[in-house]
């Protein structure tokens, strides 16, 4: 049984608390936040589970053989890293950490010290997004031409980092999963509505080596909520809605052909195809429940982590490049430059 600390016990904390209370092959056995008033929400639901205030009683904790960090971000490094040192398997909310120095610290920390190192990027554990891989590796898409998501709500103001590191960290990892490249370029604008605060709305445009582009709009001051990502291939596109209760997944066998024009062989026509669509099943089983397994399975054998420190660094080092190119005004900025 692997015994599971949980520091931050705010608002996604519970979930991550409820869920390895649910799973197999683990035990909570600490939970720890500063807040005392959070703690005694703890202690009504969870009897047997130990609380504390120090996130260092936690970590000397010998009953706890992993911790799950769901603090503020810019805790994540200085958490994960005392965890890590005192012998801890770590999973760390996304994203990993406030750049991507931290993030490399860290997986050079557990790999050292033959520890795991895995990151909580929720939509990797969800069915959509499995589905959405499966079908672009097996190249049901076809050649991938775009990534284009709409991510936005009358959504919490942050404190500790911009709307990109908020909402956008989503779409990057979704993007880290499915495709089978990555961006080598971005340009990003965004701006704050709330003096002294993050950006607060922000769009951001992913170029790769290839013909494909992508593009993340995010905002938390849209009047209404939008999680909607269309992937868009050569042979079908598909639509990603994760407010549909249902069908969240809609494949369209969609697209254009080019044939050559009647008078003049080296103009192109523009065809249409306008085939059916179908929404596929998707496993419909809470992603943080699938991902509780697995980070248990990680610990318990040798499994590496779907989501592990390298796709946790990936992810960051995007958002540095987003954000120092928001910056400048969207000027472009290389993706290899950043933290190198
Ligand atoms: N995976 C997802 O879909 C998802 C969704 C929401 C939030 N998150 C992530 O979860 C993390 C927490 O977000 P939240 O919205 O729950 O924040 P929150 O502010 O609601 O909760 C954070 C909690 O951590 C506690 N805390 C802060 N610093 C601490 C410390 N040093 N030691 C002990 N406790 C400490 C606070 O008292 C608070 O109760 C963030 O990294 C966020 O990006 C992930």
């Amino acid at each position: 049984m692997i015994g599971i600390g949980v520091i931050g016990y705010g608002y996604w904390g519970p979930n991550l608390v409820r869920n390895f209370s649910e799973c197999r092959g683990a035990a909570v056995r600490t939970v720890c936040d500063r807040e005392p008033t959070r703690l005694q929400q703890v202690e009504r639901r969870y009897p047997g589970v130990t609380v504390t205030t120090s996130a260092a009683d936690l970590c000397d904790d010998p009953s706890v053989d992993a911790v799950v960090i769901a603090t503020p971000v810019e805790h994540h490094f200085d958490l994960a890293m005392q965890a890590l040192r005192a012998g801890k398997h770590v999973l760390v909310e996304k994203p990993m950490a406030s750049s991507s120095q931290q993030a490399a610290r860290l997986i050079d920390e557990a790999a050292a010290r033959k520890l795991v190192l895995m990151v909580d990027h929720t939509f990797v554990y969800t069915g959509a997004v499995r589905k959405m891989r499966e079908l672009t590796q097996a190249g049901e898409l076809g050649e991938i031409y775009y990534y284009d998501s709409v991510r936005i709500n009358l959504g919490l103001f942050q404190h500790d980092v911009n709307v990109l590191w908020d909402l956008a960290v989503h779409d990057l990892s979704i993007m880290d999963y499915v495709l089978d490249q990555r961006p080598v370029a971005v340009s990003a604008t965004g701006l704050s509505h709330v003096a002294g605060r993050p950006q607060n709305i922000a769009y951001l445009t992913m170029f790769f080596e290839s013909n494909m582009i992508a593009h993340v709009h995010v905002n938390w001051l849209s009047p209404v909520k939008v999680r909607r990502t269309l992937l868009g291939g050569s042979r079908r596109m598909v639509m990603f809605d994760d407010l549909e209760a249902s069908e969240k997944l809609k494949i369209y066998d969609r697209g254009i052909s080019l044939n050559p024009g009647h008078e003049n062989k080296y103009q192109m026509l523009v065809g249409y195809r306008t085939g059916d669509m179908w929404a596929p099943q998707v496993a419909v089983t809470e992603a943080l429940s699938a991902e509780a397994s697995h980070f248990v399975e990680c610990v318990t054998g040798s499994v590496t982590p779907t989501t592990d420190g390298q796709a946790g660094l990936r992810v960051v080092r995007l958002l540095e490049a987003a954000s120092e190119s928001m910056a400048r005004q969207g000027q472009l900025v290389s993706v290899e430059a950043v933290g190198a």
